[in-house]
């Protein structure tokens, strides 16, 4: 029952998807992960170059016995490859060796050959667009996306555009709604997609959500946690989930949406506004809003 949405091109896309950043796990412990996740009724998996796992990934996809079609899996195009896209694609698709890829986002606006964020941060984006955009002619791709952008970087993009991003990802919380990027693109037709939707184990947010699974628990007869509340309000306001979790117990609570009644989602949407609230958990943003000295929304 995980709500399906429909991307610009037409592209269905399930609402809810293993995030598959796991701070660089083997292949074994990603491939049983992915392979848990298949059996317990995920069919979206959102991996990256940069997360090294693309080939346990596509393993766990290949042995599942589930028919291509039937899953959805999205790679990213890393920072140093801004300069080798068609290169870097093909890569990716034999690691990942399942046919074709779904989705392939660009991972940060930045390119870099040094480190992954390294100095070298050229506004190459717009070129490395049009090169995603070739990718579309082969068959092996679906959909192409950006991933880490702000109104300011796609503002500078879409004039140049042919194809309009079909998904933004980016880092989104309760501590971070991002709501005026979000308004921004549904009014493009981009559909956001929500990484580390759990603040990636910094769970500050979950005690003011407390008592609304609370609430749920009671009205609903079964128990609802913080989790699945902060995953049904990110849903809820059409936003594409990537939670991780390696526990099987987890994984089926994080594909349990639970339908929030308005006021809930209101008093969600204000935890930000509590002193010191409103911030990145993942570190990707400095005080001042920008993330590696590229504006993004403003932070209080
Ligand atoms: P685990 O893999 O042991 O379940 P995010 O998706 O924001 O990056 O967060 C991932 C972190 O949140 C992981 O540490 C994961 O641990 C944990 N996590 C995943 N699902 C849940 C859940 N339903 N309740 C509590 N923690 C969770």
């Amino acid at each position: 029952n995980i709500p399906i949405f429909t991307l610009n091109n037409g592209l269905k896309i399930p609402s809810v998807g293993m995030g598959c950043w796991t701070n660089y796990s083997s292949h074994k412990s990603v491939y049983n992960m992915c392979k848990t996740a298949l059996k317990v009724g995920y069919r979206h998996f959102d991996t990256a170059e940069m997360y090294g796992n693309e080939a346990a990934v596509g393993q766990a996809v290949r042995d599942s016995g589930i028919p291509r079609q039937e899953i959805f899996v999205t790679t990213k195009l890393n920072n140093d490859g801004h300069h080798r896209v068609r290169k870097a694609f093909e890569e990716s698709l034999a690691e990942l060796n399942i046919g074709y890829v779904d989705l392939y986002l660009m991972h940060w606006p930045q390119a870099s050959r040094g480190g992954l964020f390294s100095a070298e941060q050229n506004a190459t984006f717009v070129e490395t667009w049009k090169e995603m955009e070739k990718l579309l002619d082969t068959g092996k791709c679906k959909a192409i996306g950006v991933s880490n952008f702000s109104i300011k970087t796609l503002s500078e993009l879409l004039p140049h555009v042919k194809v309009v991003p079909a998904v933004n990802q980016v880092e989104m919380h309760p501590c971070l709604p991002q709501e005026e990027l979000l308004q921004f693109c549904k009014q493009k037709g981009i559909v956001m997609q929500a990484y580390s939707p759990l603040g990636q184990g910094d769970h500050r947010f979950m005690p003011y959500l407390e008592p609304i699974a609370q609430k749920y628990t009671k009205s609903l007869g079964k128990q609802v946690s913080t989790a699945q509340i902060a995953l049904s309000w990110l849903v809820q306001r059409g936003v594409v989930v990537l939670p991780k979790s390696e526990n099987e117990g987890r994984m089926k609570a994080n594909i349990d949406l639970i339908e929030l009644h308005d006021e809930d989602m209101a008093a969600v949407s204000a935890i930000h506004k509590k002193p010191g609230m409103h911030r990145s958990l993942c570190g990707y943003h400095s005080s001042d809003g920008s993330v590696f000295g590229w504006s993004y929304e403003k932070l209080g």
